[in-house]
């Protein structure tokens, strides 16, 4: 756990953070988030004992850092600081290890950590193994710095923009990626980012900064749906309701769909039309196959021959995709509905444009309360 006790750093007269209070829970992830000068790297760099507060107290773990030599406490943190920091004169494969060859670690097992560290942050061990900083792009040397943050496996892990300077494709794909760790390893996470898209992504919870001070701290979802004032709500944006879409899952709001079995009686299609507008085919393993549109249809088709094949990947959504990629996925196919599917690509359920449009609108009324009183 980490907690921070009305801490205040000045330097000078200027207050870089002020009397800022916030716990982090075991295995939670803590994004802070604000605009640049707001103190998030400044808190960060408090934490992990780099510089001291001017008043107020940090613990780790119930210790207070103030207390703790700086190696040891730095031990138990990964650190990923904002402007990478590889050390230029080591190797990828040396700066990855610094942590573990401070802890005595065999030669062998911290090349093989290594290795597998890059293959997690999607860079090729082979090709960037022996490599210096200087030979590798912006975007490569940070997640060269992500790896070494989680070289030696600390339980909490510090993390300023670490994605920041990498492509939107990449950076999607290290979200999901850190997602994924997260839920197996249950890290403690402090993640600064100037990415609300990301923030919401990523959070349990949002402490959201101005100034040096904090603003808001709760979830994404009470974020998005009471901002705590003015400020809050104009930094989340206008389009709200399309990030709520990022923190709901398929499979909290999928139905059952309309399903025939490949080659069944033409009946069988007819009182699955009855029921909804798309009747999906699956094979005899549950695969999805394709679908009919019964809008499309007259008492004379012959619904066999009805059938669109589709192939699922493309037109249909995983069972743990987020309600944005569902839209998204809707509004490119042009449909009012589309198939869920689970790893195996077997149906398993049906998202509506209809269950969209609730989760968006839901704590709309809130909002509109909070933009009028602003606007008296
Ligand atoms: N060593 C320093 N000496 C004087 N002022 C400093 C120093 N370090 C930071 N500051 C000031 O403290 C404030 C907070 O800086 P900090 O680096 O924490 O911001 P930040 O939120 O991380 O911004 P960014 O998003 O741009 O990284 C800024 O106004 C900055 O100018
Ligand atoms: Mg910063």
């Amino acid at each position: 756990m980490i907690r921070l006790e009305g801490v205040t750093r000045r330097y000078g007269g200027e207050v870089a953070v002020d009397n800022l209070s916030l716990e982090v829970a075991d295995g939670e992830v803590c994004v802070l988030i604000g605009p640049s000068g707001c103190g998030k790297t400044t808190t960060l760099r408090m934490i992990n004992r780099l510089i001291d507060p001017t008043s107020g107290h940090i613990l780790v773990n119930g210790r207070d850092v103030m207390s703790m030599r700086p190696e040891e406490l730095r031990r138990g943190l990964g650190y990923v600081i904002q402007s990478i920091g590889l050390f230029p004169h080591l190797t990828v494969e040396q700066n990855i290890g610094v942590v573990p060859h401070l802890l005595g670690w065999e030669k062998s097992r911290i090349a093989e950590r290594a290795s597998e560290l890059l293959v997690l942050v999607g860079l090729d061990p082979a090709g960037h193994l022996g490599k210096y900083p200087r030979q590798l792009s912006g975007g490569e040397a940070q997640r060269v710095g992500v790896a070494r943050a989680l070289a030696a496996d600390p339980p909490v892990l510090l993390m300023d923009e670490p994605f920041g300077a990498v492509d939107p494709l990449n950076r999607e794909r290290l979200q999901a990626e850190f997602g994924r760790i997260q839920r197996e390893l249950h890290k403690t996470v402090i993640f600064v980012t100037h990415d609300i898209d990301e923030a919401i992504r990523l959070a349990d919870k949002l402490a959201i900064m101005r100034d040096g001070t904090l603003q808001q701290f709760a979830s994404p979802e009470e974020v998005l749906n009471h901002p705590a004032n003015k400020f809050v709500h104009d930094f989340v944006g206008a389009d709200r309701a399309l990030k709520r879409l990022v923190r709901v899952r398929v499979e909290d709001v999928m139905r059952s769909p309309a399903i025939v079995r490949e080659g069944a009686e033409e009946i069988a299609y007819r009182v699955a039309a009855g029921r909804r507008r798309f009747v999906y085919v699956i094979d005899v393993n549950g695969k999805l196959l394709g679908w009919v549109d019964t809008d499309d249809i007259t008492p004379d088709t012959n619904l066999t021959d009805a059938m669109t094949l589709i192939d699922a990947t493309e037109a249909s959504v995983r069972v743990d995709a987020s309600l944005r990629d569902a839209l998204s996925r809707m509004l490119g196919l042009g449909f009012r509905a589309i198939a869920v599917t689970d790893e195996h690509s077997r149906l398993v359920g049906e998202v509506t444009f209809t269950a969209v449009e609730g989760a968006m609108t839901e704590g709309d009324e809130h909002i509109s309360n909070i933009a009028e009183e602003d606007a008296g």
